[in-house]
């Protein structure tokens, strides 16, 4: 061990319980990231990784955004925080207009939880109280789906659809959660964009709505595009019917756009990109451009009428929040973003590189070892053949694609590619190049 590697290392790892991660294999050959600029991330051991999945799909912008970094010194210099209950301050209203402004048509009232897990279970809470208002108080039924992901609060881990995240809390899961099949069909393999086949499979909620009593559901929520387990694309119609249900049974229509919000297809909101505008949406990660937590949730002016409409003057109307919800440093993070997506017209710049994107990523479809890759907007997913067991041959390759001087993200045997919307082509190319060793190395070992 070199002592510039032994001094960027910290001197204990063993405290740290790591989330979501291999912690016994990780504290045996660390990966320790230590600077990131632009889209680029360097280690602990001198290597440099182009981050091709934007972090968490987090950090769309790059890292290291001055603009962003100003704008927060400059708010923790004038009013680092102020409790939002009760009281509050001008920039939480101003960035709620600019976010009203870009979401789909009246969904303009914009609840701020802390992340992408806290705004859907906000979402779910919300349907419960809106129904409620009007005085339906035995729609608490939720439908999510199979190979969604919420996140892991106990409401967001039960709509969720990844029995690997919810078998040990099988006892505490929230009641009356049924779940649709998901849409990735075998013919979907290499499809580019768009399946042409599958859309029969939103019947599944009619199916469901039969079992329920649809007057007993509140709400269907579903990712446009299923981002964590590997980018599975909607069939061309399928959001569209699912619209159609829910509006034949009174169900409220919740699309977790927390992945696919703020550019990710093309467009502002995946809902606007496939044309279907959902009742609630949920959003977090490029909203501070993951530099400070944030979960946002946008909703009908009806969804919101109601619940006012029902509580006396001086009551407060929902009894929910967070101590940081909206608090100032993530608002100033988020409105230096909004300015962002403007000078710089990320939503166009996304769409017009998406092409490049998918030819590059299609590109890799000759190794051997790739089962499908998928893909829309900046947004990509490559299955790997399993080997052994589910989701060996997916770390596998995540290490090698790193070793390479690649950032992905793996979830099982699916690898997620989700390049910042600032990449140019020959980042793209560099991704793909870099993909093309990782997996080839993983195939001879
Ligand atoms: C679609 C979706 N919803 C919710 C979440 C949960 O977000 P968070 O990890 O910020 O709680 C995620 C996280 O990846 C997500 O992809």
């Amino acid at each position: 061990m070199s002592t510039s590697f032994q001094s960027k290392i910290p001197n204990s790892l063993n405290e740290h319980w790591m989330p979501f991660s291999s912690n016994k294999d990780f504290k045996k050959n660390p990966r320790i990231i230590v600077k990131a600029e632009g889209i680029y991330l360097h280690t602990h051991d001198g290597k440099t990784l182009i981050d091709g999945s934007s972090g968490l799909y987090c950090n769309p912008l790059g890292h290291g955004r001055k603009e962003i970094i100003e704008a927060i010194k400059n708010q923790l210099e004038n009013l680092d925080y102020t409790m939002p209950f009760q009281q509050g301050y001008g920039g939480s209203f101003e960035l709620a207009t600019m976010i009203a402004q870009k979401t789909p048509e009246d969904l303009n009232r914009i609840f701020y939880t802390i992340c992408g897990s806290t705004a859907v279970e906000t979402a779910i809470k919300i349907a419960v109280a809106y129904f409620r208002s009007i005085g339906q108080k035995n729609r608490f039924k939720f439908v999510g789906r199979e190979r969604g992901y919420h996140g892991m609060n106990i409401g967001a881990l039960t709509v969720g659809g990844i029995p690997n995240n919810s078998k040990e809390f099988k006892n505490i899961l929230m009641p009356g959660v049924e779940h649709m099949r998901h849409t990735f069909l075998p013919e979907h393999k290499f499809v580019k964009g768009q399946p042409n086949t599958g859309s029969e499979l939103a019947d599944d909620l009619e199916v469901i709505a039969k079992k329920l009593g649809g007057e007993n559901i509140a709400a269907c929520i579903v990712e446009p595009i299923a981002g964590s387990t590997g980018t599975l694309i909607p069939p061309k119609n399928y959001l569209q019917k699912l619209r159609k249900i829910c509006d034949k049974h009174g169900i409220l229509l919740i699309f977790d756009e927390v992945v696919t919000g703020w550019g990710r297809t093309g467009s502002a909101f995946a809902a606007q990109e496939f044309g279907v505008t959902p009742d609630i949406i949920t959003m977090a990660k490029a909203t501070t451009n993951g530099i400070v937590p944030m979960g946002v949730v946008a909703v009908r002016e009806k969804i919101y009428q109601s619940v006012m409409d029902a509580s006396p003057d001086g009551a407060v109307e929902l009894f929910h929040g967070y101590t940081y919800s909206g608090i100032p440093v993530a608002v100033s993070a988020a409105i230096a973003v909004q300015k962002i997506f403007e000078k710089e017209d990320i939503f166009n710049r996304v769409k017009q590189i998406s092409k490049y994107f998918e030819d590059g990523l299609h590109s890799l479809k000759d190794l051997n070892c790739i089962e499908s890759i998928r893909n829309y907007g900046l947004l990509g997913g490559i299955d790997i053949k399993m080997r052994d067991k589910p989701g060996k041959a997916g770390f596998q390759v995540y290490k090698e694609c790193y070793k390479a001087g690649l950032n992905i993200k793996p979830t099982g045997d699916a690898l997620i590619i989700a390049p910042p919307f600032i990449c140019e082509k020959k980042h793209i190319d560099e991704i793909v190049e870099k993909l093309r060793t990782g997996i080839s190395n993983f195939a001879k070992s």
